[in-house]
């Protein structure tokens, strides 16, 4: 049995629960003052001030004990909604951008996220695969323990399954656990030009049964947009999938408002995603539904839109995730202190509800937070031992990465002793 004592950190923060932390709750975080962490076989047994978790430990032969002075611990992040997995850049559609170019008028006319399908389709399989784990590698470094990943840049059968299948050997090859989602429905592809029921039929009839048969994928999800998926194209969609046996995320009021968040608490969906323009009773459904409000500020940072009303959402009663939503086109960053610098400065959360938005209900978002999100007893043991003594510092030192050690599963996988 590997067993592990982590002492006298300056302090431990943490959000506490099994399930998202929805409205006033996202604020209580418990602090402990000189804590300690004790770890067998990567599974927390025991979180509390060190005197204490060291008398419950006993005697201490064969434990490895790491002496975390100076520094503060919080849960690893839990990156919920990105796009990992894909060949090319477009640096060219941000700099139209820049000058003025819409997101989806580049869509329609044929660049956006097609130009990406194209440039993965001319990428092997083990090409994206040794991406993924770069980024993978950016990740962890960042303090990332789990992470979502989505298909959605290849939209045929073969070029879907190569990516998932791509996405899967970076999860079983890299430290950093992958939840992996199919997001056909990202785009409707040139061969059903015109006939996006046509393709929801395709992705329905020969797309999903794969997935499932070959186990691929956890969550469906699908981008719900103006001339993108119509709101009855993606129930359709989303329905097929939930019968199947997946579990449900949306792009959802991203660029207009459909009333894709109505659709995502309307169907149980784990999460809705983006949200910029979700309507007040859009926000209430959410609430009450339970589903995860996952927000995505470096979307809108990088299409310098107007933030996601993350204040009013929590004040609402929802439980709203934090995500980075890193892909090649809205938002080529996959920057985290970006978005906890972004979230708690021009979104208006507390440092607390941040913290809670970034572990714990990023967790429920991949519907892991039984297990992952926060340091408890019995959940697995990820997390970071941060450069300050006060986790507080994470939006204080806005936009700087102030993670030095990252641990999985009880297991040091990025960093040096403190
Ligand atoms: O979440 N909105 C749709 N999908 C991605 C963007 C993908 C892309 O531009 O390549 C998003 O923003
Ligand atoms: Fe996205």
């Amino acid at each position: 049995m590997t067993r592990v004592l982590i002492e006298h950190a300056s302090q431990i923060a943490t959000p506490r629960g099994r399930s998202a932390r929805r409205g006033s709750e996202m604020r209580q975080i418990q602090e402990i003052a000189d804590g300690a962490i004790y770890i067998e076989d990567g599974i927390i047994k025991e979180v509390g001030p060190t005197d204490q978790v060291t008398a419950a430990v006993g005697d201490l032969q064969g434990v490895e004990v790491v002496d975390a002075a100076g520094h503060s611990i919080v849960p690893g992040f839990v990156d919920s909604h990105t796009h990992y997995i894909f060949g090319g850049y477009r640096p060219e559609e941000f700099l139209a951008r820049l000058e003025g170019a819409g997101y989806l008028e580049i869509m329609k006319m044929g660049g956006g996220i097609q130009s990406t399908v194209n440039a993965t389709k001319a990428c092997s399989e083990q090409e994206l695969y040794r991406l993924g784990l770069q980024r993978l590698d950016e990740m962890l470094a960042q303090g990332v323990t789990t992470m979502e990943g989505k298909s959605g840049y290849g939209l045929d059968l073969d070029c879907e399954l190569k990516q998932l299948r791509a996405m899967q050997q970076t999860d079983r090859d890299h430290p950093v656990e992958v939840v992996p989602t199919y997001l056909g429905g990202h785009a409707v592809p040139p061969e059903y030009r015109g006939d996006p029921d046509g393709y929801v039929d395709f992705m329905i009839k020969e797309v999903l049964p794969q997935v499932k048969e070959l186990g691929l994928a956890t969550f469906c999800d699908v981008f719900c947009e103006d001339s993108v998926f119509s709101i009855e194209q993606s129930r359709r969609l989303l329905r097929a999938a939930q019968e199947m046996g997946f579990g449900l995320k949306m792009h959802a009021d991203e660029i207009v408002s459909l009333g894709g968040a109505e659709l995502a608490a309307e169907l149980g969906a784990v999460s809705a995603d983006h949200l910029l323009m979700a309507s007040d009773p859009g926000i209430a459904k959410l609430a009450a539904a339970g589903t995860v409000a996952t927000l995505l500020p470096s979307t809108a940072f990088c299409l310098a839109h107007p933030y996601a009303p993350g204040r009013k959402m929590i004040d609402a009663g929802c439980a709203v995730a934090l995500a980075s939503d890193y892909n090649p086109g809205s938002c080529f960053t996959n920057s985290i202190p970006l978005i906890l610098a972004l979230a708690g400065i021009h979104m208006h959360l507390s440092i607390e509800e941040v913290l809670t938005g970034a572990t714990l209900n990023g967790a429920a978002a991949v519907g892991r937070a039984d297990r992952i999100g926060s340091l408890e007893p019995g959940k697995q043991a990820d997390f970071l031992l941060l450069r300050y003594p006060d986790y507080r510092f994470l939006v204080y030192h806005s936009g700087v990465n102030i993670v030095e050690q990252v641990y999985k599963k009880g297991r040091l996988v990025y960093g040096g002793r403190p």
